[in-house]
């Protein structure tokens, strides 16, 4: 055999060998740390985010077609990819030569906000206009289906989109003649786009053209070689992998007998992620290629051969061309798969992954799977003994090993039969996430009557999620045999398949009863399915569907897009040059889309740099009875392990009023609690090392995890908070009603996409030390460090460039990796690293703090409520960290838009057996406002009142007095409500989602509107004083400093247009380095939404300070330039450089009292959501949100509207998809996109209409602007309370009409359960404590 060990590939048009290839190695670490291409981000390691995309180009010299694709460099092994042409997003524009046009239109179309996610987006669409120079809308989309954004909430990152397509600007949806546009849908007045809308965001007109002739050739050298250079086989090897990249099938498969226990790699998406997450270790490794006979497509006479080595995405082409020519009674299996085509992972995964790997890695939730069962098709195999043929069936599936291929053998080819006439197929699947999850229950559903006048000759049924195997319902089936299409047959069916696709109580994954419901819904579905078309296709004899059943049977999802923002126009007074109030791009949009914008981690390893990793407990209460270091500490590489002991009394940090310990000591208190750091030469080292760690723990009681469970143990931190108003028991006793309540809700974990990453690099001299750390706080991280080196702060520098979304994570729980970081980076005198993974950060860091509220409600019959008694638990975790905070802040905002005149509110944060929960994006608003807005639910359905109208008659009116008695004008409330009234055609629209819901029984529509009010402010005047230090130097560029940092909320970029306006120049003669310690010494956290208030005041100041100094010189040369007269001050002596300081706004809080004035403004607004449910299987669209905000006089819309979508969307998040799983041992079980579903570009609003009230008043605020970072997430439970909405009219219909209280996130599973019918009541139930769960909610 000739074989080759030299590894030759293209990264950006450049020749790349690699002599000596460890076959562990990634893509993504190759480029980041080898070839230091770091635009090309991690976010995840194992496919599911997106932030690693890059395109692949490889030649085929048979058909002399470029093939170029997404994929996902985290999971592509570098020995993978000789012959072909890799391109990042370096390699497509640079800010040095030319940046491309998808570049330019991602950051002017204002689609980066942290720019995290942006290399990957526009690597994503670039490389769909390498194939589709001129894509629709629905392809685009599509093509970012893998690609996920914390920030944005993508609809700019759509708009930017758009201007590839086309017709740019709409839909494109023409269906019946009508889109988007149009200005009647359903006969609805739609938003009146000219009329209400200002000025685009960005102007179209100045982008570059795409021209496709400019972009990178694919290399010459590797097409002759794959033309003239005979083939050989390749082998890489280390000293633990052995890699064989066979050419030939013969080689293939005596590779495969000689080492018959090694995997065949196609596109690693299934044993990538084993090897990485799951520990499964293969010393040797096959991976083919282009090995023709594995790329077969065969049209025979009973069906199609597709090659086991195509991919995912070719086999959707290839059938969606099939579909095309067939007649449709012969392609019933292929329109089954391209269904879950459609939405199985996202581009990149399915244009890697094969469709050999999928089959044969059997994954028990494969999309795929059970329809190829269903559709009868066999699998082709051969080894060197020779071909045979088995099924794909049941036997298969479960790995029976005498349906199974024999360890020497491939799978060649799949045959997938052509249905017949007569025969349907059908596919199934419901997910927590539309597109881009792992379906929760799917299924393959055939039924063939042949001429058998609606008799069943065969019937299939597969299920996958349902057990450890794809399962077929044999049995079931067989006796179905002989019976009529009706609904008895259905009733039969639905029994005997719910016995024998059995499900635990306690099966992985949980969600049993959803699932059981699933199974029998979809059947249900089925049967619907193909009495339509039988009743089609002979009316006479099969009998009508009843007209209710007709809404089960259509699709929920639309894709199309349309956003109308309305912003406030600059008045005329204002001088054309001053870019205060105008949507300036993000300073670093490009810089985003280029990948030249510098993260942590981007940052060039230092001489000597070690990396370290954490060591985790993973028990949830226990007594440390040993560790052994011993094994770690001799393992290659391996520097040393920190543990508690070195730490000795330096190993806690006392901030609130409690000590945050950073290793444990004797006793663990959580799952992820830190136990030891090792110090390795690198990541690969110590990540190995840390897995030799061994760790003898002794379980402790209590073991709390749950709310409840604190609340029987009277487990809390400190005693509660209470604010109290008039006299809530006298009040009581005057309502004509009293309700009593309680509303659960999930955390949620931050997901930003940059995770917790440092470098902290001693200087050698002096004992200094400078930490370059992604963190919200870093002045907070130079004191932690600095007591844990026992150092003055003078000796410590922290400095932050930029952060890849923070949402209030990357504070405290920073400080804490950061202080053992620089523990030990001092204690060996050399550089370290910590950089956490998507699974340790989502593990360790805790998120936002899930709640219980319990609520009392006095109120008259025409829905005012005259008493609440409200009780506010949330689930602190196992430490202090801002618990309280968020409570008190919880009471001070509970009241939302309300005015209750007899109030008492309580809180209490409990401690638990949890990683302590945090800060978050509203800081405990979006939990205490759902609470109240739930109570107003019920509230309204007592009264049979809209919520609208109970949430109008109780709404703050002018002025008026918050229940700590702080005076409140509510003007624009009021006005924020009636214009969202207005925009969204509220009572038209209400009346539409009557109709539909009286003409649909499975389908049923939602509406709902929420008011805001949210209260901006500190609680102290300390805490948001702020400070700047702005230099003029003597070209007359000037440098701006402040103590904000940016995490993408744009704040940069508001100081430099504050810089601009006061010294009247262009903001291009202004630069940000970044924010240290070094220039704006104790700055404040940069939080809650005040960041740029703060600071721009600060900046403002400093400013006035040189301008002042300056006045005199100007105005001697008034049509001088800045570089002369800074010239002339530095001749005349006069000082060039500022420090601009603000206060911080008078702020106090007496909670003896209960009164006070915490805050400084309010922030109002309201948002009317539309959301679509299918009563059947729980999933959800929302069609439409319209959001009406007072922001003041905004001084960047485009950056204003930006924060208000992408908080909105992530509230929406919270509100219905994010939902984190524990198990009773207090295991996170969610800890990866792929188990813990964020938002993604499917869960945008069909429509998405954002309007800015016009300034109305001025205030002492930044040029009269509001901040706008939280506000927006509590006007994601728009769309709960929509669904809400939608399950009350389905369950109306049904007949129950007590109250409903739904729990948060109102996932598919709540939705499904909550829509009771004759399917929910037929599962069986467990008792309950008859069975473990496998997860409970904390
Ligand atoms: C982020 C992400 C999201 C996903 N989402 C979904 C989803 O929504 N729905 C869904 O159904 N799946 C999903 N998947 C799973 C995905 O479909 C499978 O991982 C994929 O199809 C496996 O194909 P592969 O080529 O990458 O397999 P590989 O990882 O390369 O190989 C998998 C296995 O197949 C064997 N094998 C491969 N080819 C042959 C052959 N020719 N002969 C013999 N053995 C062979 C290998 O030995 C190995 O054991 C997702 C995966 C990821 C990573
Ligand atoms: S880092 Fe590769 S997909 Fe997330
Ligand atoms: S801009 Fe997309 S993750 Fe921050």
């Amino acid at each position: 055999m000739d074989r080759a060990s030299e590894l030759l590939f293209y990264v950006n048009g450049r020749k790349v060998i690699e002599k000596n290839v460890d076959p562990e190695t990634m893509l993504l670490p190759y480029l980041r740390k080898k070839l230091r291409l770091t635009g090309t981000k991690y976010g995840c390691g194992g496919g599911g985010c997106g932030a690693c995309t890059v395109m692949i180009s490889r030649y085929n010299p048979i058909t002399n077609r470029i093939r170029h694709h997404p994929a996902n460099a985290c999971l592509i092994p570098i020995c993978s990819l000789y012959g072909t042409a890799v391109t990042t997003v370096e390699g497509i524009g640079s800010t040095h030569t030319r940046i491309h046009p998808v570049q330019e239109r991602i950051a002017k179309c204002h689609g980066t906000q942290c720019g995290f996610c942006t290399p990957g987006m526009v690597m994503s669409i670039y490389t769909l206009l390498r194939n589709h120079p001129e894509p629709t809308l629905d392809q685009l989309t599509d093509a970012l289906g893998g690609n996920l954004c914390r920030c944005t909430g993508y609809r700019p990152i759509i708009d930017a989109c758009k201007t590839f397509c086309e017709t740019s600007g709409c839909c494109q949806s023409k269906e019946n003649g009508v889109c988007c546009l149009d200005q009647r849908i359903n006969g609805l007045p739609e938003f009146e786009e000219g009329s209400k809308t200002s000025p685009k965001l960005f102007a179209e007109e100045e982008f570059l053209p795409l021209d496709p002739t400019q972009e990178l050739i694919f290399p010459p050298e590797l097409m002759i070689m794959a033309e003239k250079q005979p083939q050989r086989t390749r082998v890489f090897g280390s000293e633990r992998m052995m890699w064989f990249s066979p050419v030939t099938l013969k080689e293939l498969l005596e590779f495969k007998f000689k080492y018959p226990q090694a995997p065949v790699i196609m596109g690693n998406t299934s044993v990538g992620p084993q090897m990485k997450f799951k520990g499964v270790f293969h010393p040797v490794i096959i991976s083919p290629d282009r090995i023709e006979e594995l790329s077969v497509v065969n049209h025979t006479h009973n069906g199609l051969t597709l090659g086991a080595g195509l991919s995912l995405a070719q086999v959707k082409d290839i059938l969606a061309d099939v579909v095309q020519k067939l007649p449709g009674e012969k392609t019933q299996t292929y329109h089954a798969l391209l269904k879950h085509l459609g939405t199985l992972a996202g581009s990149q995964i399915r244009n890697m992954a094969s469709l050999g790997g999928h089959i044969i890695s059997r994954h028990p939730d494969s999309d795929l799977n059970p329809i190829l069962a269903v559709g009868n098709c066999t699998l082709n195999l051969l080894s060197k003994e020779g071909k045979r043929q088995i099924p794909l069936n049941e036997q298969f599936l479960s790995k029976c090993p005498n349906a199974d291929l024999k360890p020497q053998e491939i799978l060649v080819s799949v045959n997938i039969p052509y249905s017949r006439k007569l025969e349907f197929v059908s596919a199934f699947r419901q997910a927590q996430r539309q597109e881009n999850a792992l379906a929760i229950v799917n299924s393959g559903m055939r039924v063939f009557f042949g001429e058998g006048h609606g008799i069943i000759r065969e019937l299939s049924i597969s299920y996958g999620g349902v057990g450890p195997a794809t399962i077929c319902a044999k049995n079931s089936c067989q006796k179905l045999i002989g019976r009529h299409w009706n609904e008895e047959m259905l009733d039969t069916a639905c029994r005997l398949v719910l016995e024998e696709v059995s499900l635990s109580g306690s099966a992985p994954g949980g969600r049993v009863e959803f699932k059981r419901t699933l199974i029998i819904s979809f059947l249900f579905k089925f049967y619907l399915e193909v009495s339509q078309i039988l009743k089609k296709m002979d009316p006479i004899r099969y009998p009508s569907l009843a007209d209710k059943h007709e809404s089960a049977l259509e699709d929920l999802h639309s894709k199309h897009h349309c956003s109308t923002l309305k912003y406030q126009h600059m008045g005329p007074k204002q001088h054309p040059e001053d870019p205060i109030g105008h949507p300036i791009m993000h300073l670093s949009g490009v810089k985003h889309a280029t990948g030249e914008a510098i993260y942590c981690d981007d940052m060039p390893l230092v001489d000597q740099e070690l990396f370290l990793t954490f060591v985790t407990s993973s028990r949830a209460h226990a007594k440390i009875v040993s560790i052994d270091l011993s094994e770690a500490l001799s393992m290659p590489g391996v520097v040393d392990v920190i543990t508690a002991e070195h730490l000795s009394d330096v190993n806690s940090f006392c901030f609130f009023t409690e000590a945050e310990e950073f290793l444990a000591t004797d006793k663990v208190f959580c799952v992820g609690q830190l136990v030891c750091a090792v110090l390795a030469d690198s990541e690969v080292q110590a990540k190995r090392a840390a897995k030799q760690v061994k760790i003898v723990y002794q379980d402790l009681e209590p073991l709390i995890l749950t709310i409840k469970e604190a609340i029987q143990h009277n487990s809390f931190f400190e005693p509660e908070r209470k604010l109290e108003y008039g006299n809530v028991d006298e009040a009581f006793k005057v309502v004509d009603q009293i309700l009593e309540g309680e509303i659960h809700m999930g955390g949620q974990e931050h997901f930003y996409m940059e995770t917790q990453s440092m470098l902290v690099v001693p200087k050698g001299e002096d004992q200094e030390m400078d930490v370059y750390v992604s963190t919200q706080f870093p002045k907070y991280i130079q004191d932690i460090v600095a007591s844990t080196l026992k150092l003055p702060a003078n000796k410590v520098m922290c400095h932050v460039k930029r952060v890849g979304g923070a949402f209030g994570g990357k504070a405290f729980k920073t400080g804490v990796i950061a202080a053992v970081t620089a523990f030990a980076a001092n204690k060996h005198g050399r550089a370290v690293r910590c950089v956490l993974e998507r699974g340790e950060d989502m593990l360790i860091t805790g998120g936002r703090h899930p709640y219980l509220g319990k609520y009392k409600a006095g109120f008259m019959n025409d829905g005012r409520i005259l008493a609440l008694d409200m009780e506010h638990y949330s689930n602190a975790g196992n430490s202090l960290d801002e618990s309280l905070l968020v409570i008190e802040m919880g009471l001070l905002k509970m009241d939302n838009a309300y005015k209750f005149p007899n109030l008492r509110c309580r809180g209490w944060a409990c401690r638990t057996n949890l990683p302590s929960n945090t800060a978050f994006r509203g800081f405990g608003f979006p939990q205490a406002g759902l609470i109240t807005e739930s109570c107003i639910m019920e509230v309204a359905a007592k009264c049979g009142l809209s919520p609208e109208k109970v949430r109008m008659i109780n709404m703050y009116k002018e002025i008026d007095q918050t229940p700590y008695k702080q005076e409140i004008n509510a003007k624009n409330l009021i006005q924020c409500w009636r214009e969202c009234m207005a925009v969204s055609s509220y009572s038209l629209r209400k009346a539409a989602v009557e109709k539909f819901n009286a003409e649909n029984y499975w389908k049923k529509k939602g509406l709902a509107m929420v008011p805001l009010k949210y209260p901006v402010g500190l609680g102290s005047r300390a805490a948001g004083q702020a400070a700047a230090l702005v230099h003029i130097y003597l070209d007359g560029s000037v440098l701006v400093t402040h103590g904000g940092i940016e995490m993408g909320q744009g704040v940069h970029t508001k100081m430099i247009q504050v810089v601009s306006r006061e010294l009247g120049m262009p903001i291009s003669n202004v630069h940000l380095r970044g924010t240290s310690t070094e220039t704006v010494p104790n700055a404040n956290v940069s939080g809650g939404s005040v960041v740029a208030d703060l600071n721009g005041l600060a900046v403002k100041d400093a400013c006035q300070t040189l301008l002042k100094r300056l006045e005199p010189i100007i105005s001697k040369n008034p049509k001088g330039t800045w570089k002369d007269w800074a010239q002339t001050a530095f001749d005349e002596s006069i000082s060039l450089s500022a420090v601009g300081y603000f206060r911080g706004y008078e702020s106090d809080i007496n909670w003896e009292k209960g009164e006070g004035h915490p805050f400084e403004y309010f922030v109002y607004g309201a948002a009317c959501s539309e959301v679509e449910i299918d009563c059947l299987t729980g999933d959800h669209k929302n069609i439409r949100t319209d959001i009406v905000m007072d922001v003041g006089c905004s001084i960047n819309p485009a950056i204003d509207i930006g924060q208000i979508e992408g908080a909105f969307i992530q509230g929406m998040g919270l509100y219905t998809i994010e939902e984190l799983n524990y198990s009773p041992q207090g295991v996170l079980h969610t800890r990866g996109p792929d188990q813990y579903k964020i938002p993604a570009i499917c869960d945008t609003p069909t429509e998405f209409h954002i309007s800015l009230l016009p300034p109305s008043e001025n205030s002492n605020t930044l040029y009269s602007s509001k901040g706008l970072g939280e506000s927006g997430v509590f006007l994601g439970c728009s769309v709960f309370f929509a669904i809400h909405d939608a399950v009350s009219a389905a369950r109306r219909e049904r007949g129950l009409h007590g109250p409903l209280s739904l729990n948060s996130p109102l996932t598919p599973e709540k939705i499904r359960m909550a829509c009771e019918d004759k399917f929910t009541k037929m599962i069986p139930r467990d008792e309950p404590g008859s069975c473990v769960p496998w997860n409970v909610p904390i």
